[in-house]
């Protein structure tokens, strides 16, 4: 039985007493034996301000907090940023790297991209690095090469005994918020075609989560393809039942 990333991204929701509640719910409704270390890797990704409150009620588990963001300069002059180390000391474990709204809402190029994976991977973080293409280039069938630019820009810096530390979440924008996933076919494919790039760059099996709509009706599905992981889930992590449902649906196959 292969080990499922679960990782939800709550973005730009959730006040601190609202996360903490989300947690004590959370440990209420992870009975079952599948809820174990080896079986799966659950991840909560709150805004900045509500992860203080949320890391003080995380459950017991396989249960772990990440940040949505984080800066490639250490400190100074950066008015609105949060340092890498900053996100380490609320005891984050982990950091999303080039999310598509990062990305498409906040202008964050691939060249800063590959910086932020340098910090995240230097300051001791494991780093998601998200990637993905519009609908404009599935649509001219430029997908694979998107993709492709996306990774090889963000591999570049990257130290070989570092990327132990990397996971990858291939997140097509149109999937995103949109209630269309992309097909089980096609994610896998593309899925593939990242963990195959990636071992090819460092030699060893990164794992690739899939993102976009996911929902405790299309995971059993996706989460069956082979080279996909985990999900990095937006909306259904934002309650603990539809997040959970996403593994037990998988799980109880
Ligand atoms: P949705 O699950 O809401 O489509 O969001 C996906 C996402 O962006 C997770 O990072």
């Amino acid at each position: 039985m292969k080990k499922i990333y679960l990782f939800g991204n709550w973005k730009m929701n959730m006040l601190p007493d609202e996360g903490a509640d989300y947690c004590r719910s959370l440990e209420r409704r992870m009975t079952g034996s599948f809820y174990s270390a080896d079986l799966v890797n659950i991840c909560l990704f709150p805004p900045f301000l509500t992860i203080p409150a949320t890391a003080a009620a995380l459950p017991e588990g396989p249960v772990s907090i990440g940040a949505q963001d984080g800066f490639f300069e250490d400190r100074g002059a950066f008015t609105g940023a949060v340092s890498m180390d900053m996100v380490r000391e609320a005891g984050c474990a982990c950091v999303l790297v080039g999310h598509s709204e990062r990305r498409h809402i906040f202008g964050e190029t691939d060249e800063i991209v590959a910086k932020k994976m340098h910090k995240a991977l230097s300051t001791g973080l494991t780093a998601v690095l998200c990637f993905g293409e519009t609908l404009e280039e599935r649509e001219a069938g430029r997908t694979l090469a998107v993709v492709e630019e996306q990774l090889s820009s963000a591999f570049k810096d990257v130290p070989h005994e570092k990327a132990v530390r990397m996971i990858l979440a291939y997140e097509p924008v149109w999937a995103i918020g949109t209630g269309r996933n992309a097909t089980p076919g096609d994610a896998q494919e593309v899925c593939s075609y990242s963990a195959e790039r990636a071992e090819k760059e460092f030699g060893i099996k990164i794992p690739v989560l899939y993102g976009g709509s996911v929902n405790e009706i299309n995971s059993r599905e996706l989460l069956s393809q082979s080279d996909i992981s985990g999900a990095l889930v937006g909306g259904a992590s934002l309650k603990v039942e539809s997040f959970l449902a996403i593994y037990e649906n998988y799980r109880k196959l």
